[in-house]
């Protein structure tokens, strides 16, 4: 007789943790299934609560227009360290049904890398945080990640060389 009022609270527990999972819960449950180098979450999640939210949201915004309070903003931004944790984000974006932004430089006057007007609950993947330069100058090639800004890319490419370039500039709306 004393098993049942545990039993209906064990029961009425699990049914309401299962239902106030948030976004991000099932977003970085759905992650860990799906990359095999585990991610370090509270370095790699920033949500609205935390008080670099905004500055993040900010840092590569061209357009302001788009910053303002009455604009969406995302559920949370994330900050891939690897590029197997970006594949993992498509996976389980889509397996959620969650709209993904992806951001890079940030050479967006459409703010399209970080705002959704119409599907909802968005989040950004940030790749900031992937912008290694590799330049072989024998080879004439490089290989850039999406994070890295113009300016690092001619910064490395002047280390391994003063003849090598090629056009490219910043445009100013
Ligand atoms: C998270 O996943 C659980 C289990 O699939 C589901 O019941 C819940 O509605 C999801 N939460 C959100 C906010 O989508
Ligand atoms: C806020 O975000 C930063 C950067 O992701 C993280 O290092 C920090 O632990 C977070 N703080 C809290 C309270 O979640
Ligand atoms: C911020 O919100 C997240 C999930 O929305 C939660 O896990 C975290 O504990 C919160 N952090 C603070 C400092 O309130």
């Amino acid at each position: 007789m004393k098993l049942l009022p545990s039993l209906s609270l064990f029961l009425f527990l699990v049914i309401s943790s299962a239902s106030s999972a948030s976004i991000l819960d099932n977003f970085s449950q759905c992650l860990s299934d799906n990359t095999e180098i585990l991610i370090p979450f509270s370095k790699a999640f920033i949500t609205p609560n935390n008080s670099t939210f905004l500055p993040t949201l900010q840092s590569t915004a061209q357009n302001l227009r788009y910053l303002v309070p009455s604009v969406p903003k995302p559920d949370f931004i994330f900050t891939p360290l690897l590029d197997s944790h970006v594949q993992a984000a498509v996976i389980c974006s889509k397996q959620l049904g969650i709209h993904l932004r992806v951001r890079s430089g940030g050479h967006d006057y459409e703010a399209l890398s970080y705002v959704s007007q119409i599907e909802t609950p968005f989040i950004i993947v940030d790749l900031a945080k992937l912008r290694s330069v590799q330049i072989n100058i024998e080879d004439n090639s490089a290989w850039v990640q999406a994070g890295a800004s113009i300016g690092e890319v001619y910064y490395r490419i002047a280390e391994k060389s003063k003849t090598h370039g090629y056009p490219a500039g910043l445009a100013l709306a």
